[in-house]
Parts: C-alpha cells; sequence; structure tokens
C-alpha cells in the first residue's frame, strides 16, 4: 500500500519486550521525536520505516497503538559493520567534535552504503505518488539521494540530530564528498544549530563545489536545497503533567527519603557515552567534598547512566572508567549510608524520570558536545515550582536556548567546580528568576513547533524551489 507520509530512522519508535513466557512483543517507546510525528502521520496515513534491532530476516510490517512500522534487518555482520562500525565508531566521534578518535575502515562503508541502499529502496517501494518522507540522522546520510534517484517524484527532507562538524574536522572523512552528495538529494536538510547548517553550505561550497547563497545550494540540475536549524525539543505540557501528577509528586519525595533527606541533591541523567562528560563532572564534585567545600550531608550526587552500545569498545572502556571512580569516590569520602555519588548504571521509564528531576535541586549536564541535549529540557519543564538549578555545557545546543543556566566549559574543572558551589548555594529568588526564564521558553518552542516547522518548511521549499532563482549567488 502507498503511503502520503514516509518517516524513515534507524530506529523504530518501539522497545521490544519479552515476556515470562519468552514470547516476544513491541512496546511504543515514550521517545519525544515519535510524540511529535505521530499526529502528523495520522493525518497522512504515514508508515515509519526503521531498524528491528536485531538480526532476524523476517519480520512483516506490523502496527502499535495504530502506527503503521515497517522493520528492516540487518545481519549480524551489518549490525557490526554499519551500526557499531562506520555509524558509532566513525561518524558519532567525528561528528562531536573528535572527543573520541574517529576509525576509518573500507568494510564499514561499504557497509554503510548497503544498509542505506536498503532502507532507501524500502522507501521508494512504500511511498505514494509525490508522497513526503522525513529521513532522520547520521545513520542515514545517504537515503536521500538514493531515494532522489529512485523516485524524483518526492519531497524529501532529512534532520541530523547530533552537530555537524566543522570543515577543518568533517575534512578528515575518506567518503567526504559521498556524504554530502548524499544529504543533497533532500529538499530540506534541518540541524539543530544555525552554525551547524553554515559548516554544512561551506563545505558544500568548497568540497563538492556547487553555488551557494545563503541557506541555499543550487544544483545543476536546476534543484535548490535549502539547509537550516529547526533546534528540537520536547513534549513540554507532557512532562510537566506529569511531574504535577500524584504519583510522581510521591515518588520524588520517597526518593528523597531513601537518599537520607540530604540537603541538596546533585543530578545527572545521560547515555552512557563519552561525549555526555560524566567523569570529569563527577571528579569536579568528588573535588568539591575533598575540598571542604561541600559534605556528604550538605549533598549527594545521583548520576543515572543509561546503557549503550555496549559492544563498541570506546563505550566498554568508559563504563570501567566511571565503575572506578566512583567506587573510589565512595571509598574515599562516603560514609556508612552516606555515599557521595548513587550510581545507577540502567535506564527508567519518563515517570521515574520525572521524579528524579521532581527530586533534584542542581541538574548537571556537562557535554563535550550535544546536538541539543533534551535531558536539560526534560528538568526545566518537570520544575513546576519555579525552583531548582540547571549547571549546562557551553557546548550543548540547548545552552543557545537555556541562557539562564549556570554555564560551563566542561573542559574547565576549576570553572565547573565553582558553577556546581554558586548553584549549591544560590539564592531561592535567584532561582526563580532563571527557571521561570527557561520554563517560559521551553513551553514556547516544544517538540509539535518543531515538527510542524519543519514539515512546513518542507513543504513550502517545493513551491520556493520552482522559482526564479536570485540574481547574486556566491
Ligand atoms: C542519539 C542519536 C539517535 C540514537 C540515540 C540512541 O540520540 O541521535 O539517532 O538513536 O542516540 O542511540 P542508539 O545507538 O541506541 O540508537
Amino acid at each position: 500500500m502507498a503511503h502520503d507520509l514516509v518517516i524513515v530512522a534507524n530506529r523504530l519508535p518501539v522497545d521490544r519486550v519479552t515476556d515470562r513466557d519468552g514470547k516476544t512483543t513491541w512496546r511504543a517507546s515514550p521517545g519525544g521525536l515519535v510524540s511529535a510525528i505521530e499526529p502528523v502521520m495520522r493525518a497522512h496515513d504515514g508508515v515509519w520505516v526503521g531498524w528491528s534491532g536485531g538480526s532476524e530476516q523476517r519480520l512483516k510490517p506490523f502496527k502499535v497503538n495504530g502506527l503503521q512500522l515497517v522493520p528492516l534487518a540487518l545481519s549480524a555482520e551489518e549490525v557490526e559493520e554499519h551500526y557499531e562500525g562506520f555509524s558509532n565508531g566513525t561518524l558519532w566521534p567525528l561528528y562531536h567534535d573528535l572527543v573520541a578518535k574517529p576509525e576509518f575502515h573500507r568494510e564499514w562503508w561499504d557497509s554503510y552504503v548497503k544498509v542505506n541502499r536498503r532502507f532507501a529502496e524500502k522507501t521508494a517501494e512504500l511511498a505514494a505518488k509525490g508522497a513526503t518522507v522525513w529521513v532522520h540522522d547520521y545513520q542515514l546520510q545517504l537515503v536521500p539521494q538514493m531515494l532522489r534517484e529512485l523516485r524524483p517524484d518526492l519531497r524529501i527532507g532529512f534532520y541530523l540530530h547530533i552537530p555537524f562538524p566543522p570543515a577543518e574536522l568533517f575534512q578528515q572523512l575518506p567518503w567526504r564528498r559521498q556524504i554530502l552528495e548524499g544529504l543533497l538529494g533532500a529538499d530540506l536538510v534541518g540541524f539543530q544549530l544555525p552554525g551547524a547548517a553554515q559548516n554544512f553550505i561551506r563545505l558544500v561550497r568548497q568540497r563538492v563545489g556547487h553555488k551557494t547563497h545563503r541557506d541555499l545550494v543550487y544544483l545543476p540540475d536546476g534543484r535548490t536545497v535549502r539547509a537550516a536549524a529547526f533546534p528540537i525539543s520536547i513534549d513540554a505540557a507532557g512532562f510537566e503533567e506529569l511531574a504535577r501528577s500524584e504519583a510522581v509528586t510521591e515518588r520524588a519525595a520517597a526518593i528523597r527519603d531513601a537518599l537520607g533527606n540530604p540537603s541538596k541533591i546533585f543530578l545527572g541523567i545521560d547515555r552512557l557515552d563519552y561525549t555526555k562528560g560524566i567523569y570529569a563532572r563527577l571528579r569536579a564534585f568528588g573535588e568539591l567534598i575533598s575540598d571542604g567545600d561541600l559534605t556528604v550531608d550538605d549533598a549527594v550526587f545521583v548520576q543515572v547512566a543509561v546503557p549503550s552500545r555496549e559492544r563498541v569498545e570506546h563505550y566498554r572502556n568508559l563504563r570501567d572508567d566511571i565503575d572506578r571512580l566512583v567506587g573510589r569516590l565512595n571509598g574515599d569520602l562516603g560514609r556508612i549510608g552516606t555515599p557521595a555519588i548513587s550510581y545507577l548504571h540502567t535506564s527508567y521509564p519518563r515517570e521515574e524520570m520525572a521524579a528524579l528531576y521532581r527530586a533534584a535541586d542542581i541538574m548537571v549536564v556537562t557535554p563535550y558536545r550535544d546536538g541539543m541535549n533534551l535531558v536539560a529540557k526534560e528538568y526545566v519543564a518537570c520544575r513546576i515550582e519555579e525552583d531548582g538549578a540547571l549547571v549546562l555545557s557551553e557546548f550543548a545546543g540547548a545552552a543557545d536556548e537555556l541562557r539562564q543556566a549556570w554555564l560551563v566549559n566542561p573542559y574547565d574543572m576549576n570553572g565547573m567546580k565553582a558553577a556546581l558551589l554558586e548553584a549549591h548555594q544560590a539564592e531561592p529568588k535567584e532561582l526563580t528568576r532563571r527557571m521561570k526564564a527557561m520554563r517560559k521558553q521551553i513551553a514556547q518552542h516544544d517538540v509539535k513547533a518543531w515538527a510542524d516547522s519543519f514539515m512546513t518548511e518542507l513543504a513550502e521549499d517545493g513551491q520556493h524551489s520552482k522559482s526564479v532563482l536570485p540574481a547574486t549567488r556566491s
């Protein structure tokens, strides 16, 4: 059956759950992306194409909560080479400021091309004549061009959820030109921040040699591609409602109790990823205690690290490093029943996250580089009493909007310690002033507004590219 809207992403918006009898079923995953896209999908008879997360070959399309999902299988070798290899061993560190060293392997690239082609072919099969296709993220950057070759009638949008690096770094990639050309298959290429869109335009001019003017690229075949920023957000009203619920309010109090009612709770919640700066922030906190600026009665640090990409070496090493650091800090600084750090290597449902956000006095988000960071926005949305402090890295996309946070450079240990201490000691009036402004920003720019603006631009760009080119081009 042909669909007027196809969403293409590496992951499907569902989690696989195995019940007691070993039977596997799917459960809708509560991500913001799906909640934003769901209404558009329903209105346009949409379908979502994504990797099932496993290697089984015979998966049929299925529905969860009325959403039509089409799973694609990757072989075990493709999981290793496309997903763990090129996506997360090459592109992920390259696009995050080389926080870790990217590896370049020709077999990984071949697999990336092959898997991207599978996504493009499946999408070409599913899309109705003139349909809109929205492709997501760094795992699928070749899909726009492959799809355009198969189906020139489609409107194609691409959105990159992670940073897009400056030319000086991107240049290292042996397949830089192919990636740029892959993205240029789209009519609209969306990024988190204006700087990323500018990096892309500059690279297209320098490396592919196309004419560009501001946010437009002019292709030799007469097509125009627009590159622009669409900062992603969260379901702010949904989080706020959850935070106000009785269950979450009670759970937040229970969490404080379980921690021994310390005077202040610091909180970090991240995927266990080396870009997130978890190690440095825990060290900064540990030093504040060993320096005598804080005591374990004044403060506890709750760090939730969500397991991620566990078969990739950098991730395994990071886990070991953090395990050791937490053990050392608690051994050196904690007392019986009063650890310095409460460390949880697990993932939690939205309700528990909301309760943690409500329980925490200081939220610490210190990535070395991050496309946006939705945890920072979720914390703000859950602070219904307009208090609580956010310590936020300048290198997270969210820092562009959350200007009233305590902004820090995560490479500057002393700067980070000073910010943690200031946030710990801030007066209630100061906290409210800052939190009010941030809450206003998040309420006005939620994920629905994000999806609407991307879809509107994608539709409008269609009319735009048919118009006459402006005279001035550079
Ligand atoms: C980031 C990426 C997503 C990715 C997610 C989880 O947010 O932008 O594309 O799905 O991390 O990572 P995973 O490797 O588990 O899909």
